[in-house]
């Protein structure tokens, strides 16, 4: 019988527990996936933390994944068994060796882009893609804000918008990361636990401030964004890696004419249409090397709450993979 991560409880890492689970065949409009590679997120930790209460208990943990299609439901037809696929599902079961899934969530990897890179952007690029097209459409000269430069989303995040003609400020956590934060297209890169990153971005942007800045760090920036955003800027909040933003009072965007959002990638991809479009976009960009996802730590599926620690102990950069 194959193995997954089952949570029962959420919890500390150590809840992630790997046993038996079985699988069973796929109804039609399903497939049966074996994983060779499988993305960790840090809406993961949410999940697994209890912060998140979206995965019902006990249940298989993990929203991305990449492998080989082993079985097809009666009525599958544009796919075939052997095919190599990646998929994102809010559907969770990711942690897993062998899964079923909805054939329509399969995207089919071209040749040339090794699984464990798939896993690595698959997720985060997206998330990227949405954030650079979809909720402010960043454009040559544009200065934008990344909190986070050097994880897994804010990487790719820079690499795509400096790609794009914009005048990325990245933020990190430690001085180690500056000089990754840099060649990964970075202008300024500030060190934002030893530095004020308001004051930072004020004398970086000549007081104009940014016309995007992207926060996924959430408690210990929210305001801090708010404030570096330019007349008619945009803040876009995408996640809470140091804890949820408290309540907000939105005349608070007023003075600067600001507007602020709250993005899933889920819902902005939610049509079949949509989600193979931006996996075109950024398989082409992974094939031209507009993004290099360099930093890849890879862990065992069994050590799934090894890779939780390391993605929360902030002293990483890049992505983390499960591999099977
Ligand atoms: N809304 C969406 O659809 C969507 C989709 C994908 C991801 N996300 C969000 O994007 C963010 C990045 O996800 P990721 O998987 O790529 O993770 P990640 O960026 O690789 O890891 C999170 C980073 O946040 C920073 N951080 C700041 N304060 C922290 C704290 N108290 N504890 C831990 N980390 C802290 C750390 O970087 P420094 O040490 O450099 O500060 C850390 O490396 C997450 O908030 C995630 O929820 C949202």
């Amino acid at each position: 019988m194959p193995s997954a991560i089952v949570l029962h409880q959420a919890g500390p890492a150590e809840n992630l527990i790997f046993e038996p689970v079985p699988v069973g065949l796929p109804l039609p409009g399903e497939i049966r996936l074996r994983h060779t590679a499988i993305g960790v997120n840090f809406h993961d930790v949410y999940v697994r933390s209890g912060l998140y209460q979206t995965l019902a208990l006990p249940g298989v943990p993990g929203i991305e994944g990449v492998g080989i299609v082993t079985e097809l439901g009666s009525d599958v037809k544009h796919l075939n068994l052997g095919d190599r696929v990646a998929y994102i599902h809010r559907g969770y079961g990711a942690y897993s060796e062998e899964r079923l899934l909805p054939a329509n969530a399969a995207i089919l990897v071209p040749a040339g882009i090794d699984d464990q890179v798939v896993a690595a952007t698959l997720l985060k690029g997206l998330t990227a893609w949405v954030l650079l097209h979809e909720v402010y459409a960043v454009g040559p000269g544009d200065w934008v804000l990344v909190h986070a430069a050097t994880g897994g989303v804010g990487s790719l995040l820079s690499q795509w918008a400096a790609h794009l003609g914009a005048r990325v400020i990245g933020t990190v956590g430690s001085d180690h990361k500056m000089e990754l934060a840099r060649r990964q297209g970075c202008s300024h890169v500030i060190q934002y636990r030893r530095e004020d990153f308001v004051a930072r971005v004020n004398e970086i942007t000549e007081n104009e401030g940014v016309q995007v800045a992207y926060d996924a760090v959430g408690k210990d920036t929210f305001m801090g964004s708010l404030a570096c955003l330019a007349p008619c800027g945009h803040l876009a909040n995408f996640g809470q890696a140091s804890g949820p933003v408290p309540p907000f009072e939105v005349s608070a965007l007023f003075p600067k004419s600001n507007s602020l959002s709250r993005p899933s990638v889920f819902q902005h991809l939610r049509t079949t249409v949509t989600l193979h479009a931006a996996a075109a976009a950024l398989f082409k960009a992974l094939g031209d090397r507009i993004l290099q996802p360099d930093h890849i730590t890879t862990f065992d599926l069994a050590q799934a709450a090894q890779a939780h620690r390391e993605l929360e102990s902030r002293s990483r950069q890049g992505s983390v993979v499960l591999t099977v």
